[in-house]
């Protein structure tokens, strides 16, 4: 059996409320997976939440409830969510589920036989808020600040704990990233990872004391596993690893791991490093978008410049949303998100140029043919050209993630459609010359058709919609004649503009 394409977005940290930065990575997988789909393929689009760690513990602790409650109710949250913008992930893994659990465990027993973990001692400063250890250096550094966070470092801790090998995978991860260049994406990403690696890798800390929200250390009882461990796991556990290999290897490995670049790190250095020790496949890529910012500054739940999803969508369908965060900046960098590009762009390209190519082509459709498609028209050939061309560049840019040059791709032709109106203007055809009012007409209907499926990923519900107005389900896209003789309903217009 063929391998599934698999996609995942990062398991979001149960301890607040979901945003539209959680919303564009989800958005971004769900686009990937919607596009294969409807070319026919396989995809497999996995999502989940990260409920461990202390932070979690913290956020139940404040709001006086058990953490599995707290969880579990950020869960449905994120689901509700996800369906309110017509996500379909086809798993959602959760870390406090026993399938993932057990194969925590199992990994860190089996990494531990080959003696790739291993029992001592670590000291160094802490920060409570990420989660994270640091060296001296990069506290000083920092100003005496977490180098992440830049919360003040109030912690040193010293315990007995578990050792993952990092460094023991330098030269390793080194000569695969050599050998497969497509691993570290963007390009623009890679030389810091590069550049970390080489110049050498401590032994990760696994365990924590004393933190008891988290798995237990299947070797020695009072310890939990560090987060990032149990949490980069989820990629194979929900896929059935190591119970069911069948559906593990239908799967397995990632074709694209969707990350925001502040874990790049994790996913590119750590998590193939885990994969060397286990003996398993390496993910084909790692891809680190980048942030949207409010007022340049990163949008963060400390810094309470928070926006959600369902806060836009009061004034915007969702589908604006996906298509202003798929267009707007190349995937890779960074955005300001403001409501006023949102707008732009709605009124522009949504309502302008697609929304009244519709509108006109429908109303000269009942004009000109009493609402049914023309008999033997030709199609234009400058159009079935660029629709083939949108075809083959879209299923190579999909790969690597080059949403908004899909886009752009797509709204050429339509822009190059709206001027063909003109251009041909069909008004003073019907008189003139009825043959060529039926090709031009032919030629309209066919690149509408057309749009309706390729914009499927981009626009969900709108293409389900256009797919009304044209009496056409949506199916895989292709440069074809629309058939003749058949009624053309129209409908609503499409992205309506208040006056
Ligand atoms: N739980 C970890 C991930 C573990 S994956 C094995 C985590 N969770 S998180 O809730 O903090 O989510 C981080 C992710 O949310 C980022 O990687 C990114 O995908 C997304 N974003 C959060 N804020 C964002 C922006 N302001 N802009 C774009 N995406 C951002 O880290």
């Amino acid at each position: 059996m063929a391998k599934k394409y698999y996609i995942t977005t990062p398991i979001y940290y149960a301890n607040s409320r979901l945003h539209i930065g959680h919303a564009y990575s989800t958005i971004a997988c769900d686009v990937v997976k919607k596009w294969h789909t409807l070319f026919g393929r396989e995809c497999f689009f996995l999502t989940g939440m990260d409920e461990h760690g202390e932070k979690i513990f913290l956020s139940a602790k404040e709001k006086n409830i058990q953490p599995q409650e707290w969880v579990d109710r950020m869960a449905e949250d994120a689901k509700k969510l996800w369906k309110f913008l017509n996500i379909s992930y086809d798993d959602f893994i959760r870390t406090t589920e026993p399938r993932h659990e057990k194969t925590v465990q199992y990994i860190f027993k089996k990494i531990a036989q080959k003696g790739d973990i291993y029992k001592g001692v670590y000291s160094g400063p802490y920060c409570v808020s990420c989660e994270s250890y640091f060296t001296e250096a990069q506290v000083r550094d920092a100003g005496g600040n977490c180098p992440d966070c830049g919360r003040p470092i109030t912690e040193i801790k010293r315990e007995e704990a578990y050792f993952f090998r990092l460094s023991k995978y330098q030269t390793k991860l080194l000569k695969f990233y050599e050998e497969n260049p497509d691993f570290l994406m963007p390009k623009d990403k890679a030389n810091k990872t590069l550049d970390t690696v080489k110049s050498g890798l401590r032994d990760l800390c696994l365990t924590r004391q004393n933190l008891e929200w988290g798995i237990p250390n299947p070797l020695e009882e009072g310890m939990t596993i560090y987060v990032w461990f149990d949490a980069l796991i989820n990629y194979v556990s929900a896929i059935g690893y190591p119970c069911n290999l069948e559906k593990f290897n239908e799967i397995w490995p990632a074709d694209c791991h969707v990350v925001g670049k502040e874990i790049f790190h994790f996913h590119t250095v750590i998590w193939p490093a885990m994969l060397m020790a286990l003996d398993l496949e390496l993910p084909k890529m790692v891809f680190g978008h980048g942030w949207w910012t409010i007022k340049s500054e990163k949008m963060s739940k400390s810094k309470g410049n928070i926006i959600t999803p369902y806060e836009i969508c009061e004034k915007y369908h969702p589908d604006v949303l996906r298509y202003f965060f798929m267009r707007e900046v190349p995937f890779g960098q960074d955005g300001a998100f403001t409501e006023q590009r949102i707008s732009e762009r709605y009124t522009s390209d949504l309502a302008n140029s697609l929304g009244n190519l519709f509108r006109r082509v429908e109303t000269m459709c009942v004009k000109y043919f009493d609402g049914r498609s023309p008999c033997s028209g030709k199609v234009n050939e400058k159009f079935l050209k660029k629709m083939e061309k949108i075809i083959q560049e879209g299923e190579k840019q999909i790969l690597t993630l080059k949403f908004s040059r899909i886009l752009e791709g797509i709204w050429e032709i339509i822009d190059e459609t709206n001027a063909y109106i003109e251009q041909e203007k069909p008004w003073t055809l019907k008189k003139e010359n009825p043959q060529k009012l039926q090709d031009v007409m032919e030629t309209l209907l066919t690149v509408l058709n057309f749009l309706k499926d390729v914009l499927y990923p981009f626009l969900p519900e709108k293409s389900k919609e256009m797919s009304q107005h044209l009496g056409f389900e949506i199916s895989k896209p292709q440069a074809r004649n629309f058939p003749f003789n058949k009624k053309v309903p129209g409908g609503e217009v499409l992205f309506p503009v208040e006056k």
